[in-house]
């Protein structure tokens, strides 16, 4: 009698360390901040706190600052389906008889193997007056796209990125692989006096206004600037995984728009975290 209440004690757990572990439900003693930045779910620091068919919701925490896969640090967590990240800007500066004098080295940015993809709401961008920058992917999907800004006075400052001082071009959603590079024509003799550098970085849609005498002098010692990634869960649509889904009470599973596989939405009237299966979507006080 002993072995068999035992049995069915041993069952009743499995069951439930099985439901846990198909629905993912982080374990209790999880360490949600990072700093200044709440690590949420599908995203956690260390086994058992992230999301466990994929690595790429793994987050390292380092001197309080939250990190995903290749060491690209994070700005913010969002349950539809994004994350803000912070990625380094490129450039390169001239003294007053064109030497080099600071090189930052073209940013490498690698996201080949990992279920994080590049989101169309960013912004190639290039900043001076005597200046070319290229962004080249070489994996998957290869392109070369970029930007000029030759100008020999000040722009107006009017906070627009337009041509003058600075040039911007989309970039395509998806999985590759890139790397950025600023570079001079003329080595910025002729516009040492206002511009002795030039730029390149990958920015949020918005998320940079040009201010022209400042960031052409020294881009406001900016040296990374958030981009978007794109995210979701698996790689079905939510008609395949059905019921298995990992989308808590008060939830529904959404088709994610930029990927394949889904992400989770509370219910209208719901907030929370969708992606828990019990505290997750709470109902307001109305
Ligand atoms: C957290 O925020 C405070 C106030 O904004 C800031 O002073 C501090 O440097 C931040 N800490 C980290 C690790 O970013
Ligand atoms: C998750 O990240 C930690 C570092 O925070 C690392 O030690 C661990 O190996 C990673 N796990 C996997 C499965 O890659
Ligand atoms: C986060 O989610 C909201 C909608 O819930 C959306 O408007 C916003 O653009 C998202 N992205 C980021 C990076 O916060
Ligand atoms: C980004 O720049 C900082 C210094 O500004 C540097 O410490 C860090 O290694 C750079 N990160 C990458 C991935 O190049
Ligand atoms: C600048 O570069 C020239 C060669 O292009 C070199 O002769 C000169 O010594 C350099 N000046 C400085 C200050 O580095
Ligand atoms: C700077 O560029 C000018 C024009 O291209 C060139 O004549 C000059 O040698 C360059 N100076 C240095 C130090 O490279
Ligand atoms: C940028 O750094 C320089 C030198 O460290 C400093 O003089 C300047 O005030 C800084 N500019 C801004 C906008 O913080
Ligand atoms: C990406 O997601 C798929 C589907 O969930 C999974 O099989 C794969 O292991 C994930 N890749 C990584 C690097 O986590
Ligand atoms: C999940 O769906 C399948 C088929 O639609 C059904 O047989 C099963 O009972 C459902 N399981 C739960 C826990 O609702």
């Amino acid at each position: 009698m002993k072995v068999l209440e035992s049995l069915i004690l041993v069952a009743i757990f499995l069951y439930i360390a099985y439901t846990q572990l198909v629905k993912g439900q982080p374990r209790q003693d999880c360490q949600i901040r990072c700093g200044n930045v709440t690590i949420e779910y599908p995203f956690g620091i260390s086994s058992g706190c992230y999301y466990p068919e994929d690595v790429s919701f793994n987050i390292t925490c380092k001197e309080d600052k939250p990190y995903v896969i290749r060491g690209i640090e994070v700005k913010n967590f969002n349950h539809s389906g994004e994350l803000r990240v912070l990625i380094n800007q490129s450039s390169i500066c001239y003294n007053e008889q064109g030497n080099k004098t600071d090189v930052t080295k073209p940013q490498y940015l690698d996201l080949m193997m990992d279920n994080l993809t590049f989101s169309d709401k960013n912004m190639f961008t290039a900043v001076g007056c005597d200046t070319f920058a290229y962004l080249n992917s070489h994996v998957s999907i290869r392109y070369s796209s970029g930007c000029m800004s030759v100008c020999n006075s000040l722009p107006e400052a009017n906070g627009e990125c337009s041509g003058r001082g600075c040039c911007q071009t989309p970039v395509p959603r998806g999985r590759y692989s890139f790397s950025v590079g600023a570079y001079s024509f003329n080595n910025h003799t002729s516009v040492y006096s206002f511009n002795p550098c030039s730029y390149a970085f990958l920015v949020e849609t918005g998320a940079f206004n040009f201010d022209a005498l400042e960031d052409l002098k020294n881009l406001r010692n900016f040296t990374k600037f958030p981009v978007i990634l794109d995210w979701s869960i698996g790689s079905q649509t939510c008609e395949q995984v059905g019921n298995k889904s990992i989308c808590g009470a008060n939830s529904k599973c959404s088709h994610s728009s930029t990927r394949t596989g889904y992400i989770c939405i509370c219910n209208l009237g719901f907030e929370g975290n969708p992606y828990l299966s019990e505290v997750g979507c709470q109902g307001n006080s109305y």
